[in-house]
């Protein structure tokens, strides 16, 4: 049934047709949306990716009528026709094509279809399962087919942008050496020599360096990154960045380069005119104001230091907690009027889930304080966390004592479920910030070492060097992270380029001379002849796509994501493979 195009050629896109072209004869290609036989004349809405155009049969046109009477939904057709002007009272005003439509005169079927498994519309109620098992469908949906092209226009703004300034496009190796990105690696085995492994880029990271190191000068790529890592909403297992690198320069000039990016993106997809520079706070700041290394800055609700306050008291829960760490609150401002008793406890139950103790509360009543814990406070102190609250009648006030850690983690998240539940956080208001300043080292407790908290080839502050030998912990970093509306867009920092103070992140890092060299000594040796000084930066591609369509779901703005435990619904991957294929690898399997 299906016919061939034999030489007719398309003129228009049905999404973009417009009442200049009414009189003209048009060839339209596209899927059926919809037939809608009224008897003597049958309608059909024509879908491509820029839109719908109606097409009208009449039944005095013989063949072509009782052709389109076979027509079904996600039937793909070629029609010729006339486009004419509506009559007013049939004006479409759901659709730009509203006021024409298509007088058919030929009409070709190029391809039948199935009834789909469900409706190509924006709300269709179908699970995801589904929509990713039937990914080309899903994809058709005029919702997904935004998202696939602002990522397309992005990356466009994104190369026009960066090749103006000088920066050179180059790609670099899948199959390659373990980039540390504090990520499980993906592993390839090799054939042509059995035993030995490839891993997939964590990033370009090192590859990166070492162009500098080659004087390119300026690089970058949208580049695919692979992390073998559990899965959030915000992550993928393969997933890709902008990445970018620059000689001869220092955090400024990474981040000036930067802003200008951004303020391009968002101002040429959205219109929105981002004022730069950007807001910068370092580390500790966003810490101690906002529990999170990575703040949304589209409302207050800051946390607040009551240790000082609290340092004599009676009240056996705080006093614990300030030997070894701290008492914070915030003030959920009106909420002691809002919130029930019950929603209170609610808030208890999820500062518990979040990792808390318990959560302390007072509710500024028109009768004054009100809490539980009242009888275990002087006068002074309940009176100086009021003031340092800024508290006034109607408000909620909740604490946290605990170590730092803790305390950040558990208000920081308390203030982020009270800024949604209270609707502060609007979706249009982008709130870009850089977060500085970071700690070069993190220690962890499980394998009882520092791990770099960027990645290894980060420098320190030139004034903290010293500090690698002495007191590794409170060596600060040259990195930086760019965070909008509560989400890490991208991190970079200025990297080390000698082989001696490489040599030394490596040592503090509890690799030996040996190991160091074994893994990395392919860029150490580069650092002899010749390095840069260098940084960079590498944005997530997808989540900055996310933030300018304004879905939550990582899955939306990729072509064909992957799931929770990471398979693609739609091949089936992963999947066994032939024993075959496994005896060339030489890899045994042991189930
Ligand atoms: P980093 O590891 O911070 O830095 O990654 C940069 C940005 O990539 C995004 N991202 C992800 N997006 C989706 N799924 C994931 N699994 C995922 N992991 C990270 C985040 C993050 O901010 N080489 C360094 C950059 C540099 O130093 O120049 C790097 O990869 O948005
Ligand atoms: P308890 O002595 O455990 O009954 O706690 C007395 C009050 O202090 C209760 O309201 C608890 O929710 C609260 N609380 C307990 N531990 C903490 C903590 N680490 N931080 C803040 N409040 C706490």
């Amino acid at each position: 049934m299906s016919e061939l195009l034999s030489g007719l050629k398309r003129t228009h896109m049905c999404g973009l047709l417009t009442e200049s072209e009414v009189g003209c004869k048009v060839v339209v290609m596209g899927w059926v949306q919809r037939r809608r036989d009224l008897g003597g004349l049958i309608f059909i809405d024509l879908r491509d990716r820029t839109g719908i155009v109606q097409v009208v049969f009449d039944q005095s046109s013989g063949d072509v009528f009782e052709k389109a009477e076979k027509v079904r939904n996600e039937y793909v057709l070629a029609i010729v026709g006339d486009v004419v002007k509506r009559d007013e009272d049939t004006y479409n005003p759901n659709i730009p094509t509203g006021t024409i439509e298509i007088r058919a005169k030929e009409l070709k079927i190029l391809s039948t279809s199935e009834t789909p498994p469900f409706l190509i519309e924006d709300d269709v109620n179908v699970s995801e399962s589904i929509r990713l098992k039937y990914r080309y469908l899903d994809l058709r949906r005029p919702r997904m087919q935004n998202y696939i092209a602002t990522r397309s226009r992005v990356a466009k703004i994104v190369r026009d942008y960066l090749i103006s300034n000088g920066f050179l496009e180059i790609e670099t190796p899948y199959l390659t050496k373990s980039t540390p990105e504090g990520a499980r690696d993906f592993l390839v085995p090799s054939r042509l020599q059995p035993g030995t492994f490839y891993a997939l880029p964590q990033s370009p990271q090192l590859f990166k360096q070492l162009l500098m190191i080659s004087g390119c000068d300026r690089y970058f790529q949208i580049a695919r990154c692979f992390r073998d890592e559990d899965l959030r909403a915000d992550r993928q297992p393969d997933f890709t960045q902008i990445d970018m690198e620059m000689s001869f320069v220092e955090e400024d000039d990474v981040m000036e380069i930067n802003e200008g990016l951004l303020k391009r993106i968002f101002g040429e997809v959205l219109g929105v005119d981002i004022k730069a520079p950007f807001l910068r706070l370092t580390y500790h700041e966003a810490m101690a104001r906002f529990g999170s290394d990575k703040p949304d800055m589209r409302f207050g609700m800051e946390l607040k230091d009551l240790s000082d306050i609290l340092q004599n008291t009676n009240f056996n829960v705080f006093r614990s907690a300030l030997s070894k760490g701290s008492v914070r609150a915030i003030n959920a401002e009106g909420c002691a009027q809002r919130f029930s008793r019950r929603e209170i406890d609610a808030l208890v139950d999820l500062a518990k889930d979040f990792g808390a103790k318990g959560l302390a509360w007072i509710a500024m009543d028109s009768e004054g304080p009100k809490s539980p814990i009242l009888k275990f406070l002087s006068e002074d102190e309940i009176s100086g966390i009021i003031r340092r609250l800024d508290a006034k009648t109607g408000d909620l006030l909740l604490m946290v004592a605990d170590e730092d850690s803790v305390v950040f983690d558990v208000l920081g998240r308390l203030r982020l479920y009270l800024g949604k539940k209270l609707d502060l956080m609007k979706k249009d208001d982008y709130k870009f910030l850089w977060v500085v300043d970071f700690p070069l080292l993190e220690w962890d407790e499980e394998e009882h070492r520092y791990t770099a908290m960027h990645h290894p080839f980060t420098a320190p502050k030139d004034e903290d060097i010293p500090l690698l030998d002495t007191e590794p912990q409170k060596a600060r970093a040259k990195a930086y992270d760019i965070i909008l509306n509560g989400v890490e867009l991208g991190g970079g920092s200025i990297r080390i380029h000698s082989t001696e103070i490489q040599e030394k992140m490596f040592k503090v890092l509890g690799f030996t001379r040996e190991s160091a060299w074994e893994r990395f000594g392919f860029l150490m040796e580069a650092f002899k002849y010749g390095a840069p000084p260098h940084g960079g930066l590498a944005y997530g591609f997808d989540r900055l796509i996310m933030l300018l369509t304004g879905t939550d779901n990582i899955r939306d703005v990729i072509a064909f994501p992957k799931t929770q435990n990471g398979s693609c619904l739609l091949t089936g991957a992963p999947s066994p493979v032939d024993a075959k294929q496994l005896r060339e690898l030489h890899v045994k399997l042991d189930l």
